[in-house]
């Protein structure tokens, strides 16, 4: 150890150079970085301790016009950015991060919800969105109850006055329902009911929640945006900001917050988001239109094709459609069958969570998923198991190839 200070250290206040000895260099090291490096890339600012230039300013803080940051829980400049780029993509005024869009849902729940109070949810939302309702209703003393995602106007029946909230999902998970959003909007302003949409199918770019009047779009980031199936992240985006305040607190309470190297991840891919949406968009509809010609297949459940439910919705409220759709496979092929379907192809890999570059195929045996009597809808002759696929960003001609080979091998001569 050095017993001489060296004079490498600057005043945390003054900015002058203080004598220091060189175990508080190392903490606290005089630096002297040149101005004027731009680029592209924003500035990935890591931090939990934001400083203060005294005190004053840190019993300031919150008041935008003199220290905004605060704690880097909260906010940094690079989720800030974050923020912004997403709101100005979907058209909201402000946007809450989330370490999930999980949580991103989960948020809206504590945010507006209490014992005694109402939410209604479609029964085709996202499977964990339904069983944090169900969580709600078994211990925190909400009543969740499900409607027909179909239901339009008729959702002015099932409101109540104690209802609060009622979710949407464009299109719904697995099943790919559109709704008439508008109707249900309609219905929910007129009583005063929050609206919220699960707007990650569309990833803000083809469904625009705030010009329709929805209060609340929640996306998972962990999808399109980040675009590299290797982040983790949530939003909640809002136009009118009498709900931001409720929205901000319950974050803050909860203590969510998120890293600043998945922003920057994240920051870093939503330039090419649109181009790769509709990239997913041109393969997927190819793809599903030749399904729809398959003889294995009863039904292709896609909002571009006119036999999926809703389809007239997406045409009057979408500008384009994503990389995600379903197909309902003939009522003969037994579910080892179809299993042995998914697990043949070679091009598309098996998992959950879509949105990056590789393409994705899962089965569902939606009956156990939707209210019993329920699915398939009546009418639908010959309707047997679901697979949901995902279409990367493959050449749809090596897709297509691939479904082919697995349906000729385990879907033939039944
Ligand atoms: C429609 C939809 N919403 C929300 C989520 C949740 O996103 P995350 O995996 O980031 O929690 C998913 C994930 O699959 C989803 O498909």
């Amino acid at each position: 150890m050095s017993d001489r200070p060296v004079t490498t250290t600057s005043s945390s206040v003054s900015g002058e150079p203080l004598p220091a000895f060189p175990q508080t260099v190392a903490v606290q090291p005089a630096l002297d970085i040149p101005p004027g490096f731009d680029s592209f890339s924003p500035p990935t600012h890591r931090g939990s301790t934001v400083v203060f230039r005294n005190l004053a300013e840190l019993r300031a803080h919150g008041d935008r016009e003199t220290t905004y940051w605060r704690y880097g829980l909260h906010a940094t400049p690079t989720s800030e950015a974050l923020c912004q780029h997403l709101a100005l993509i979907e058209g909201a005024s402000h946007t809450l991060l989330l370490p999930s869009g999980l949580a991103a849902i989960s948020l809206v729940y504590f945010a507006l919800l209490k014992a005694g109070d109402d939410v209604l949810v479609p029964h085709n939302v996202y499977g964990p969105n339904r069983d944090h309702g169900e969580w709600l209703a078994r211990d925190f003393g909400i009543t969740v109850r499900y409607y027909d995602p179909m239901i339009g106007a008729g959702i002015a029946d099932l409101i109540r006055a104690e209802t609060r909230l009622i979710w949407m999902e464009a299109p719904g998970s697995v099943t790919m329902e559109v709704p008439d959003s508008e109707a249900i909007i309609a219905a929910a302003r007129s009583r005063g009911v929050v609206t919220a949409i699960d707007n990650t199918w569309s990833a803000g770019v083809y469904f625009r929640p705030f010009d329709k009047g929805i209060d609340i779009s929640v996306q998972a980031l962990t999808k399109y945006q980040s675009g590299g199936s290797d982040v983790l992240m949530g939003a909640v985006l809002w136009r009118d900001d009498s709900l931001g305040q409720r929205l901000r607190q319950a974050r803050a309470r909860m203590g969510w917050g998120v890293s600043a190297d998945d922003c920057y991840l994240v920051l870093r891919s939503l330039p090419s988001m649109p181009v790769r949406l509709a990239a997913h968009d041109r393969a997927a509809r190819e793809i599903a239109e030749w399904l729809a010609q398959r003889p294995e297949v009863s039904r292709v459940l896609h909002p571009a094709l006119p036999e999926c439910p809703g389809h007239e919705f997406w045409r009057r409220d979408f500008s384009g459609a994503s990389g995600l759709f379903a197909i309902v496979l003939r009522e003969r092929y037994a579910r080892a069958q179809v299993d042995a379907f998914v697990e043949g192809l070679q091009r598309f890999a098996i998992g959950w969570s879509w949105g990056g570059a590789r393409s994705l195929a899962v089965p569902y045996h939606v009956q156990t998923m939707r209210p019993a009597g329920s699915w398939p809808p009546a009418g639908w002759e010959d309707a047997g198991e679901l697979v949901r696929l995902y279409i990367g960003l493959e050449d749809p001609r090596d897709l297509i190839a691939d479904l082919k080979a697995a349906m000729e091998r385990h879907l033939a001569g039944a």
